[in-house]
């Protein structure tokens, strides 16, 4: 059937109605013609699949990434950079209206970095290299990917001298080009020797070669990371996260940093501040965070291992801030309502999912938004980051 893709959903598939039935077609933007056929019917809504573009959209573009249509990884590869920051922005605007009667105008902040990523997770079926298409096991084969960081690329072309004939490999690249890389496989590896700057190989988390950590650097700190502690993959909006947090953050205060990872956030305020408590599930990422203290002369930060809604009642001392950096999930109810009963004077809420932002700002009823920025923390995908600075009224 003929029809004009009207909107984006918040998944970048274009939006068009046959029969009336909101149809998401992937591979689409806004003002193509398109000849769809629906591949998926469900009670409210259908999955089309262009069969013909009829007549190609003005905003379209040429991407840039030849496995973009197939792997979906990046949906807005396919409109100028400007117009995916538009919808972006929109995005936040339109859910924190829908979720959480929020009405609020955003800047988004980008630097159209295109090799940020500083970690991807690459899959191999028999010897084969690739992405799994979206919502599928179907491997779409690869050996560049244009958003990851150059050496990134590197290593994807040397993959296969290791051996590896089924598993996934993590590969992360630091800010001096290093790479830290962990096989997750069965198959019997060979090391081999690279021209690279690798610091270290991994084998379901066992090290096979040099070391199971590298060295981070955001601003003028540096951070431990561990093969499988988290670490923002796009360095320079981390960095102006930093400082964004920095600029924002009530001073002197006594801070809690939930989620705290590697202790990143916290590390970045600790000086100006009384106490950072941070609490955090990974083992590994709560003892880089200790360490990172010392190699930041930071002495006034302390850590406790556990999930949030386990460890957040054992903080005894009066907190004034909380930062939150939670998973997509957002915060569970437990963590909330002990929040509110903490009632800090500030809250800084980072989020990589603005639905569950919106549906947990809907819990701080004695807060009121005092500023709030979108972040293209994720050029080219549908993804955007949120900073959230809340204050007691
Ligand atoms: C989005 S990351 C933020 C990390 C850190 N704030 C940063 O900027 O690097 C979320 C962190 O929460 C941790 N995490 C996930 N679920 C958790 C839970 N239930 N309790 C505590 N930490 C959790 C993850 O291991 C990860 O380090």
């Amino acid at each position: 059937m003929e029809v004009l893709i009207e909107r984006l959903n918040d998944q970048g598939l274009g939006i068009c109605y046959i029969n009336n039935i909101i149809t998401f077609v992937p591979n689409t933007v806004i003002g193509d013609l398109v000849d769809v056929e629906v591949i998926e019917k469900y009670k409210k809504y259908n999955i089309g699949k262009v069969i013909k573009y009829i007549k190609k959209s003005i905003n379209r573009i040429e991407s840039i990434c030849p496995y973009s249509t197939l792997c979906g990884g990046c949906a807005l590869l396919n409109i100028n950079y400007d117009m995916g920051l538009e919808f972006k922005k929109n995005k936040v605007k339109n859910i924190l209206k829908k979720f959480s009667n929020i009405d609020i105008d955003l800047d988004i902040i980008s630097f159209n970095n295109i090799n940020y990523r500083n970690k991807i997770t690459i899959h191999v079926k028999d010897r084969k290299i690739g992405y799994y298409q979206d919502k599928t096991n179907n491997l779409v084969e690869i050996n560049n990917c244009i958003i990851a960081n150059r050496e990134i690329n590197k290593f994807i072309k040397e993959i296969n001298n290791y051996n590896i004939i089924n598993g996934e490999v993590v590969i992360r690249c630091n800010y001096n080009n290093e790479l830290l890389i962990n096989f997750i496989t069965n198959d019997k590896l060979t090391i081999v020797k690279s021209n690279l700057k690798i610091v270290g190989i991994l084998q379901n988390g066992k090290v096979l070669f040099g070391e199971d950590n590298f060295i981070e650097k955001i601003n003028n700190l540096y951070f431990k990371v561990s093969y499988n502690s988290f670490f923002q993959i796009n360095r320079d909006i981390t960095a102006y996260l930093f400082n964004f947090i920095k600029e924002n953050t009530l001073k002197n205060k006594n801070v809690l940093d939930l989620y705290c990872g590697v202790g990143t956030l916290g590390l970045n305020i600790a000086k100006e501040e009384n106490n950072v408590y941070g609490i955090e599930i990974v083992r590994n990422a709560v003892e880089n965070a200790i360490i990172n203290s010392k190699i930041n002369n930071i002495n006034n930060t302390y850590y406790l291992c556990g999930e949030v809604k386990d460890c957040i009642d054992k903080i005894k001392n009066s907190i004034e801030v909380i930062i939150i950096d939670p998973p997509r999930s957002g915060l569970d109810n437990k963590s909330i309502s002990v929040i509110n009963k903490m009632l800090p004077e500030q809250v800084i809420y980072v989020s990589c999912n603005p639905i569950t932002l919106a549906r947990d700002l809907n819990s701080f009823k004695d807060y009121k938004i005092d500023k709030i920025v979108a972040l293209d923390m994720f050029p080219n995908t549908y993804h955007v980051e949120c900073v959230c600075v809340l204050k007691l009224y």
